[in-house]
């Protein structure tokens, strides 16, 4: 059990929406990004409120060769759930081999990475590369929803690029073959992570399909949250860079409304998961990349920031982060 387990927040009913026959409350969610997504980042963000936990996209290949870093990518916590599997792969046979292989852990969810623009993911078909083929992607989610005792979901984008924008039909093929939620990333694998989103192109997606959809894409605020569910009545959103360093988003709080004291003290809670879950010194150094977004409106003066973010040794680490505490409000004299 990691340091983090701690439980989600009191759930209100009625729920906001359900994924297939499985409840999920709230209307913000983690989104499932590569490198930062891990058990004990996700572990925090879901106590803070975010809606379900999601994986970063973990290769079908990798998952049949039972790579060691499968393992890591495919851990969660039990106080996590729902817990989303994300896979990509272009093959629709190894994808399903690899679908049926993970349910050994007992995943809430299945999702299928379709968004990736990277370009050795969506250039061999996977990932964004599936956007090209609608038909295929028809196939895919009939032949994993029917094979699976779980609820299969996908996450796509506007598509390939500017003069292929398909995510109509996209939706409409995950939607009417047996997807139980559509995630889109309003914009087009030519885009990357630039530009603007286009949150008209979510609200088209929600009067396409009858599936709950999660919007994403320049939600940065706790404002935006609402802002996005009014433009486009999606059932959720996800938010990706706005949560790094800043998990308070999924409390609804504004980073400058969280006291100094709070901050450190939940960089603490964070990299303890780092250290229980990747071991001391592998753990602090994954944290590095965390540590920089939330020490970053602390603004630490440059020599005690710099010798923070080398810090290997976890507890001269707390010593060196203590001395970002606030000083103590003097007592007045009598
Ligand atoms: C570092 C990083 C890693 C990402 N990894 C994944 C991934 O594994 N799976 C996925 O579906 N999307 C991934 N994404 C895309 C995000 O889920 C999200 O769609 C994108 O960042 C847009 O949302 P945002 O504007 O809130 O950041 C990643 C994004 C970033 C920045």
């Amino acid at each position: 059990m990691s340091a983090l387990t701690t439980s989600p927040p009191a759930q209100p009913a009625p729920p906001g929406f359900h994924l297939g026959t499985i409840p999920v409350y709230g209307e913000a969610i983690l989104a499932p990004m590569d490198g930062f997504s891990d058990l004990p980042f996700r572990s925090l963000c879901r106590s803070f409120g975010s809606a379900l936990s999601y994986t970063p996209f973990v290769n079908a290949m990798e998952v049949l060769a039972r790579s060691p870093r499968t393992e890591r990518l495919l851990a969660f916590d039990e106080a996590e759930r729902p817990v989303v599997y994300q896979l990509f792969d272009s093959d629709e046979d190894r994808l399903l081999r690899a679908a049926q292989a993970v349910l050994a852990h007992r995943p809430d969810v299945l999702d299928i990475n379709m968004g990736c623009s990277v370009r050795c993911v969506s250039g061999r078909g996977a990932g964004a590369g599936l956007l090209r083929d609608p038909r295929k992607v028809a196939r895919l989610m009939a032949t994993l929803s029917r094979a699976l005792p779980i609820p299969v979901t996908a996450k796509i984008r506007l598509g390939w690029d500017a003069g292929s924008r398909n995510y109509l039909d996209v939706a409409r093929a995950v939607a009417e073959n047996g997807g139980a939620l559509i995630a889109i990333h309003a914009r087009t694998r030519e885009q990357g992570y630039t530009g603007l989103a286009d949150w008209d192109a979510i609200a088209a997606v929600k009067d396409a399909v009858s599936i709950p959809v999660v919007g994403n894409g320049d939600v940065q605020r706790p404002a935006d949250v609402g802002r996005m569910r009014r433009h486009t009545r999606c059932e959720a959103v996800m938010i990706g860079r706005g949560a790094i360093g800043n998990p308070w988003i999924f409390q609804g709080r504004e980073r400058t409304q969280v006291p100094r004291r709070e901050t450190l003290a939940t960089i603490r809670l964070h990299l303890q998961g780092m250290l229980d879950t990747y071991g001391p010194r592998e753990g602090i150094i994954l944290f590095r990349k965390h540590l920089t977004r939330y020490l970053a409106p602390l603004q630490p003066p440059g020599e005690l920031r710099a010798a923070i973010l080398a810090e290997t040794d976890p507890a001269r680490f707390v010593t060196l982060l203590h001395q970002l505490e606030p000083l103590p409000v003097p007592v007045a004299a009598v």
